[in-house]
């Protein structure tokens, strides 16, 4: 951890296990190293970052204008699977931020991610920025196997890999804008809106609530190889990922059978990479019915459908 802690320190990239996915690390505050990530990801510059901070005492580092509402969600959700989105400090520059006067931060919860962070706080570090450790678009990694698979042709001999196992939540944090009166969920994820009212007594705005949804407006993201189609009955040669109940049909490979929405979320994104691993040309994937968690799996099976 001390020379993984070093490495960032010293402008290299470090990947990391997180309880969601694993992230690509670099010191936050250190423009060249921040640059590398853009560029091992192949990402535009202009989509901000995430701050992976070692506790909530961190936050007033790196962000202003903190509303009592914010400060209540990190006091019941961190560590967790929860990015704030706050207006920045002056610490948050713009090559972090993509030009943003905003700044997304986080307290993962996973005891290596912890670890580093505390050494790296040791040795000055105010925080490291980490995006998902895929390339651009990709399905992102929930083990260090996956982000081998992503991102060695594209890191240095520098940079590290640190594998913690998999990951336990699987999907990323729910990411919540607090930069208004009223919280709004702008990434569903494990902390649901039910979570959040509970919480702060307001109901989050939520993109999952409007009715309108414009298939168009949905980025492409998430999305593995192979086509990935929802709801349909899947055909010999498909890759199938259903509930536990349904069976499959013969010649069909089954990929995941999650007997609760935390396996779903869990196994998801490692069913999308076996099903490239094994060359399948398809994916057939059965939603999960509900609110709360199962909207923030849905959304994730939305963006990987969409083609384009
Ligand atoms: O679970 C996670 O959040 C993982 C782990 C590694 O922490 N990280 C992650 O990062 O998913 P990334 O970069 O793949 O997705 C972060 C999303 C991006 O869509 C970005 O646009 C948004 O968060 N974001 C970051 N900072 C923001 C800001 N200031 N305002 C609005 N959106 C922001
Ligand atoms: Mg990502």
């Amino acid at each position: 951890m001390a020379s993984a802690a070093l490495a960032i320190k010293s402008g290299h990239l470090v990947a990391f296990p997180t309880e969601t996915v694993y992230g690509l690390g670099a010191n936050a505050q250190n423009e060249e190293a921040v640059a590398k990530i853009y560029q091992a990801k192949g990402r535009p510059s202009d989509h901000p970052l995430i701050v992976h901070i070692d506790s909530l005492d961190r936050m007033g580092d790196w962000a202003i204008e903190i509303p009592e509402y914010a400060t209540k969600l990190a006091g019941d959700y961190w560590p967790g699977p929860m990015t704030l989105v706050l207006q920045r400090s002056n610490i948050a520059k713009d090559f972090l931020t993509g030009g943003q006067s905003t700044v997304g931060l986080r307290v993962p919860a996973h005891p290596l991610a912890l670890a580093l962070l505390a050494e790296f706080a040791k040795i000055g570090g105010l925080g490291i920025a980490a995006p998902s450790a895929n390339r651009f678009g990709k399905v992102s990694p929930t083990t260090a196997q996956g982000v081998e698979e992503e991102l060695a042709d594209y890191l240095q001999p520098e940079d590290l890999i640190l594998d913690g196992g998999p990951s336990l939540v699987g999907v990323e944090s729910t990411i919540i804008d607090c930069t208004t009166d009223t919280p709004k969920i702008l990434r569903p994820g494990a902390i649901t809106e039910e979570m959040i009212t509970e919480t702060t007594g307001q109901k989050p705005e939520s993109p999952i609530n409007s009715q309108v949804r414009v298939s168009g407006s949905l980025d492409s993201h998430y999305a593995p190889l192979a086509e990935v189609l929802l709801d349909i009955a899947p055909r010999a040669g498909d890759g199938l990922i259903a509930p536990a109940f349904m069976p499959t049909p013969v010649g069909v490979t089954r990929l995941s059978s999650p007997i609760n929405l935390e396996q779903y979320a869990r196994e998801l994104y490692e069913a999308l990479r076996e099903a490239d691993r094994l060359k399948l040309k398809r994916v057939v994937a059965i939603q999960p019915e509900g609110d709360g968690f199962a909207a923030a799996i849905r959304d994730r099976l939305a963006r990987s459908a969409h083609r384009g």
